[in-house]
């Protein structure tokens, strides 16, 4: 196993060597090294990605979010770096938040073969980073920069009192390899839309496309990374190997404390209940999954009364209902559609099938955002699924969900790569926002 060792330890020419570029020759020439006169070289590399500045290679992003808190990550190339942000909320100063690093070992080296310059995922060891933003107040939106590198940089919002409205970005099946997210990301925010947080469906990160890595991924997402918290479900392309899920996704984007597990939970804000499930996973009624689900829907449904409960997103990847060209899930859709209304549950997101669809079912809309920059397939191809004739809107769209909540009901626009508006339309929650 490769190892770090304190720098001052290296001969001049491998400080050199690792300060400014760890690229595949240099980790070449000091395998080499390693082979010849200078026998513990190779024990000093580390992941073996450009480490120059601050060594922050990834994020940052924020992970995870509470009434008064948030949990700011980024990854870094080298121990050592400084540990802290700055977060700055509307009429304060900036405050000075200290983090803690954690080294973590990846076990195996990827590529993208068809993207020769992309930037490599390589074994080896790197450092997590994670500071928290607390003692804010519920609705408390900010800024934040790394102390490391003040030019990185991204918003936060707490979750919202059960008085407040929301605004949130849904977004899914993303592959900016292939240069079709990136256009879509700035259609995230506009003049009068700041989202709090991105929900997206999975399929974060495409290996299989051989044109992107976990280190080639960030940069180009850091746009959509900075627009608030960042709050994905678990997708079938987050196992695209052995490592990926325990390695990158669990690391990134698990421990948010968000109720439930690292792979199903749920978190509440503006009275609304995020419930972000994991079609990866078994979800029958006698599943771990299943039986969390129950709980929890009926938990939601005791409070269909109270002010402070306006209603439920649900969101997980593979749809239950879909025209397009993967499959559909009647099963899970009789066992748990029943329970979302009596739960009082206002729409149902998911991903996968890369394109766009709305559904007018059961009352509320069920949408498949499966349009993030994946290569689009036929959205069309299984049109004669009996409920087709309830897909009210489909498409082979690039493009993100803009969703707000507005009084009784959560309104949905559904955003092209030109920034035109294909989809627009209401999901109905319980209620408006609780009297102060
Ligand atoms: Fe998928």
């Amino acid at each position: 196993m490769r190892k770090f060792l304190p720098f001052v330890a290296l001969p001049l020419a491998a400080l050199i060597a690792f300060s400014c570029s760890k690229s595949p020759s240099a980790t070449t020439a000091l395998d080499d090294a390693d082979a010849g006169d200078d026998a513990g070289l190779d024990e000093v590399i580390d992941a073996g990605v450009p480490c120059e500045g601050a060594g922050i290679q990834k994020g940052p992003w924020v992970a995870g979010a509470s009434l008064t808190s948030v949990i700011v990550r980024w990854e870094t190339c080298r121990a050592g770096s400084p540990l802290g942000i700055h977060a700055t909320t509307a009429g304060a100063t900036a405050r000075a938040v200290q983090g803690r690093e954690t080294p973590f070992t990846l076990s195996l080296d990827h590529d993208a073969v068809l993207a020769p310059k992309a930037p490599k995922d390589y074994a080896g060891m790197v450092w997590t980073h994670e500071a928290v933003v607390d003692g804010l107040n519920a609705g408390t939106c900010g800024t934040y920069s790394l102390d490391g590198d003040a030019t990185k940089t991204g918003a936060f919002c707490t979750l919202r009192a059960p008085t407040d409205e929301l605004q949130f970005v849904a977004i899914g099946d993303t592959n900016p390899g292939l240069l079709r997210t990136g256009p879509l990301l700035p259609f995230g925010k506009t003049a009068s839309f700041a989202p709090d947080f991105v929900i997206h469906l999975g399929d974060i990160q495409y290996y299989d496309s051989r044109l992107e890595t976990w280190a080639s991924w960030f940069p180009l997402m850091q746009p959509l990374l900075g627009l608030g918290g960042f709050f994905p479900v678990i997708g079938n392309h987050e196992f695209e190997n052995p490592t990926d899920f325990p390695e990158f996704f669990m690391r990134f984007f698990a421990s948010t404390g968000f109720k439930g597990t690292d792979r199903w939970h749920m978190f509440e804000s503006a009275g609304i209940a995020f419930i972000i499930l994991d079609t990866e996973s078994p979800m029958d009624d006698a599943s771990e999954q299943g039986i969390w689900m129950k709980s929890t829907l009926s938990a939601l449904e005791a409070r269909k009364n109270d002010a402070d409960y306006r209603g439920a997103v649900v969101g997980f990847h593979k749809p239950f209902l879909t025209c397009g060209d993967t499959y559909d899930n009647a099963p899970l859709l009789a066992l748990w559609e029943p329970r979302y209304i009596a739960a009082g549950v206002a729409t149902v997101f998911a991903g996968h099938m890369h394109g766009y669809e709305r559904f007018d079912h059961g009352g509320r809309p069920w949408v498949v955002t499966g349009g993030g920059g994946g290569a689009i397939r036929d959205p069309n191809q299984n049109m004669n699924r009996a409920y087709c004739n309830e897909r009210t809107k489909g498409g082979a769209y690039y493009h993100l969900m803009r969703v707000h909540s507005e009084g009784t009901k959560l309104h949905m626009d559904a955003v092209d790569d030109t920034g035109t508006i294909i989809d627009a339309f209401d999901a109905p929650l319980l209620r408006g926002p609780k009297t102060p």
